[in-house]
């Protein structure tokens, strides 16, 4: 009982003394970089914020950022409104591998300032796997301006958010797809036209913002499902 008594405001005094040190932190080692804090941050990046949390691609990314001997990261983020530009239904339409691939596609395992993407090589390795192969992401620039391409997607980079020597968060206009979505790896011979009525259907629900973009994406994935298609009928022909 004797004991106690001093101990307790010493307790108190220790508990106040740690809860005040958290924000009084934050001014000068900020700690490891939280990509979603600078994301949320910059507002207008909700979907894309929710994606890298849903695929854990955001926890992927702390961790590198939080290791040293690592070369950066750069990431393009699309913002609200690029995500309501997509066809309906398309990122629905995605499985949850894909979805993973998809924001990982958005993020290359090197610290690109502006002025680095002038003498980058196309195409651009990409977090979610081979250049060459199934997701290349291509730059070109002219003065500030640099625009990206993946042959699915034309976009631009309208913004830098954040910049230091291991991170640079873009702001770009359009969700970057990567190509391997939209097409098969096997030669199947592709049927030349795509079906004029289901594309007529998907169209009216397109977005008006980028009509010519979504038309694309119609087209090939209208191709995809041809495919696929195929290749049951080729599996069901010939068990
Ligand atoms: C990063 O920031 C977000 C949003 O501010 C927060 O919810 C999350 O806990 C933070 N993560 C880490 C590892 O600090
Ligand atoms: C960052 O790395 C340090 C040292 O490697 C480690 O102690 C710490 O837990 C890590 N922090 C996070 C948020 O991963
Ligand atoms: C980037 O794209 C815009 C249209 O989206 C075009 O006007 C411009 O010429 C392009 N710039 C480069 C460097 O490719
Ligand atoms: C990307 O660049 C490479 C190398 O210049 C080129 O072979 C490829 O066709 C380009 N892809 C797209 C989609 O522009
Ligand atoms: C992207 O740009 C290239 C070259 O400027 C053009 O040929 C292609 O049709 C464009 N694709 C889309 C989906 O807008």
């Amino acid at each position: 009982m004797k004991l106690l008594f001093p101990t307790f405001p010493l307790l108190l005094l220790f508990i106040s003394s740690t809860t005040a040190q958290s924000p009084a932190a934050s001014p000068a080692p900020p700690g490891p970089t939280n990509v979603t804090a600078i994301l949320e941050k910059a507002g207008q990046f909700t979907t894309f914020i929710r994606l890298l949390q849903n695929t854990k691609v955001a926890d992927q990314i702390n961790t590198q950022l939080n290791n040293s001997n690592q070369g950066g990261l750069t990431i393009f983020a699309p913002t609200d409104s690029s995500f309501s530009n997509l066809k309906p239904g398309m990122l629905n339409s995605f499985s949850d591998q894909q979805k993973v691939e998809l924001i990982q596609f958005h993020v290359l395992p090197t610290v690109f300032s502006p002025s680095q993407f002038q003498t980058a090589s196309n195409p651009l390795r990409t977090q979610a796997g081979g250049s060459q192969g199934s997701f290349p992401l291509n730059v070109t620039t002219s003065g500030n301006q640099v625009n990206i391409t993946t042959g699915v997607t034309n976009a631009t980079v309208a913004n830098t958010i954040y910049t230091d020597s291991q991170l640079a968060v873009y702001q770009v206009d359009q969700v970057l797809l990567p190509l391997s979505f939209f097409t098969t790896p096997a030669p199947a011979p592709a049927p030349s036209k795509p079906k004029k009525a289901a594309r007529s259907a998907d169209s009216q629900s397109g977005s008006d913002d980028t009509p010519a973009d979504s038309s694309g994406a119609i087209f090939l994935s209208k191709k995809t499902v041809h495919i696929t298609a195929f290749v049951m009928l080729v599996l069901a022909t010939f068990p």
